[in-house]
């Protein structure tokens, strides 16, 4: 297996992030060194965009620029050195997220990003992006029992299924690069549908 570029999206509340031990674990025994990072962050300056972009309000381009130059950076100094060495590198949201909040959520223009978008990664795009979904009302309930919610995580119910459609659009347009897993289902069944993805890579 070649070095790969493996996204995880899905709406707050999807559990996306509770499976990542499992795939770095499943990676790992194949031989395979593992760069586990996130977006927005995956560099100091990163981090500190990151706690401006999820506690303070700002115009929503403002937001995409932040968040593109946050992955500017991230991609400069993480990804691409990773993907370069042959590890690979799995990261905790990327480009889909702003197409799915900035755009599909916050009315920025798809065009807009696209710009963003072809200035920042070139060429470089995930080969596999695994989609976490869930109907919004079972994110919404997933939030409301766990720990105080960021800016994004006090939106509503609309805004969340605004979410969902333009990630479920995104993995329409992009049929080889995604795969959309049910995480309405038990822990377990979720992670085994995980489990077996990694193992066809
Ligand atoms: P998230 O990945 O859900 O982290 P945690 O599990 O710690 O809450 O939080 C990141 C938030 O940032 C999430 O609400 C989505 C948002 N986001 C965007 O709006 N656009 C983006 O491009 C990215 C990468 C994230």
């Amino acid at each position: 297996m070649r070095a790969k570029f493996i996204t995880l999206e899905g709406m707050d509340g999807a559990g996306k992030s509770t499976h990542i031990p499992n795939i770095i674990a499943a990676l790992k025994a194949r031989g395979l060194e593992v760069v586990s990072t996130r977006e927005p962050g995956g560099t100091a300056l990163g981090e500190r965009l990151r706690e401006m972009l999820l506690h303070e309000t700002m115009h929503a381009e403002t937001e995409t620029l932040l968040m593109f130059a946050a992955r500017r950076e991230h991609i400069a100094n993480v990804i691409a050195p990773a993907l370069a060495r042959g590890a690979c590198v799995l990261s905790d949201r990327f480009t889909d997220a702003t197409y799915a909040y900035q755009c599909g959520a916050k009315g920025v223009l798809a065009a807009k990003i696209e710009m963003l978008e072809q200035w920042v990664q070139e060429d470089l795009q995930p080969d596999l992006t695994l989609l976490f979904d869930v109907p919004v009302e079972v994110s919404m309930e997933r939030l409301s029992s766990a720990r105080a919610p960021d800016k994004f995580e006090r939106e509503s119910a609309e805004f969340f299924t605004r979410i969902r459609h333009a990630y479920l659009q995104r993995a329409r347009e992009n049929p080889a690069r995604f795969r959309v897993i049910d995480a309405s289902r038990p822990l377990e069944e979720v992670a085994k549908t995980v489990e077996d993805i990694i193992a066809t890579l």
